[in-house]
């Protein structure tokens, strides 16, 4: 099958990176407006898998902060990814970093960004989902949720219990982002006091929200590779103590050793695609030693490859999310990793 994306990325790469990220976006929309998509996106093959009560079209998902505000739900649906995670979102609107916030290092397959969380608020995010073809036609979408960089990290508690509320009723399952490098001090909420205590914020409040609803939505966590097997282990045991339903590992690095030398490797921010790779997959691995089958989790990070997508799953994971990959590779490696990892 012809590559039409590798004739594309160029002109992409020549644009500014968020500017690319916008115009790629815009032409999804209106490729998939005019039913285009249809005509040239090999559907992946269906490969259900049920988790957490959800049940999965296929194991490979879009990861959070390519479409931030569910601005782009149906034209992203439409590159046959079995789930879609939103966000991240944050109470109140906020700006995010001043530009330019986002990096391509071509030479390592990586990228580094800044972005702080810009994003429209979650009201008008869930304003969107409600209005999206795929959430009304009951498509898997995780919500994933996060702090103002204005509140206090003391209180970011009453943030993710803020945002939980406001997209519990239309989220299939909720992910709670404490990994990000880009708002200050967030990634301080990995540590076991920080950690308990807001685990045990979210739990009461999912609680009040179950009765409300007549339904209890799963919570995920998703964290950093950057942590050692210590923290890994006691992460783990706190997600079991509060009845947190998955783990997403990984969000992106904070190291730099990959990319020394390279032009953008010192820019500051979280790096993600291959050179995260390795990291995730031992993040996976640890999690997998300490949690066996009781905790189901979500391997993300450097999947550039059919073959990527598989290690993880060999590694532990259960599903597996793309985010810098598709910027390297295009949509084409939704469908190869969802072959690879049903036909090995
Ligand atoms: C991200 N990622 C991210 N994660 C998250 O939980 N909330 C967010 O808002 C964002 N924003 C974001 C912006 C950009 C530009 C990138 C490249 C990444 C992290 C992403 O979901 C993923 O965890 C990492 O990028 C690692 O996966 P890949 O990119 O190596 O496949």
């Amino acid at each position: 099958m012809i590559d039409r994306y590798s004739f594309l990325r160029p002109w992409l790469f020549c644009l500014d990176p968020e500017q690319a990220h916008n115009v790629t976006l815009r032409n999804l929309d209106r490729a998939e407006h005019w039913g285009l998509l249809k005509r040239f996106i090999t559907k992946p093959l269906a490969d259900p898998q049920t988790l957490c009560g959800i049940e999965f079209p296929n194991p490979v998902g879009l990861a959070a902060g390519l479409d931030k505000d569910g601005k782009h739900i149906d034209s992203l649906a439409a590159l046959g990814f079995g789930f879609l995670e939103i966000g991240t979102v944050t109470p109140r609107p906020q700006p995010g970093n001043p530009k330019p916030r986002m990096f391509r290092l071509p030479q390592a397959e990586a990228i580094i960004n800044r972005m702080g969380f810009n994003n429209d608020g979650v009201d008008a995010c869930v304003a969107r989902v409600r209005r999206s073809k795929f959430w009304q036609n009951g498509g898997v979408l995780g919500l994933n949720i996060g702090k103002n960089a204005s509140t206090a990290i003391e209180d970011a508690a009453s943030d993710y219990v803020l945002a939980m509320e406001a997209v519990y009723e239309i989220a299939t399952y909720i992910t709670v982002n404490i990994s990000s490098p880009n708002t200050q001090n967030l990634r301080s909420l990995q540590g076991e006091e920080m950690l308990r205590a807001l685990l045990s914020d979210l739990d009461e409040s999912r609680k009040r929200l179950s009765d409300r609803h007549g339904v209890r939505k799963p919570l995920f966590l998703k964290i950093a590779p950057d942590l050692d097997h210590a923290d890994i282990n006691l992460i783990a045991d706190l997600l079991m103590e509060f009845g947190i339903d998955a783990i997403i590992a990984t969000n992106t690095t904070i190291s730099r050793e990959a990319v020394q030398g390279m032009e953008h490797g010192q820019e500051l921010g979280g790096l993600s695609g291959a050179p995260v790779r390795t990291a995730s997959n031992l993040v996976i691995k640890t999690l997998k030693a300490r949690l066996g089958n009781d905790l189901p989790i979500i391997g993300v990070g450097g999947i550039m490859s059919g073959a990527d997508a598989r290690e993880k799953i060999m590694a532990g994971a259960s599903l597996v999310q793309l985010y810098s990959g598709l910027i390297y590779r295009g949509p084409d490696l939704v469908n190869e990793c969802a072959r690879a990892i049903r036909h090995p």
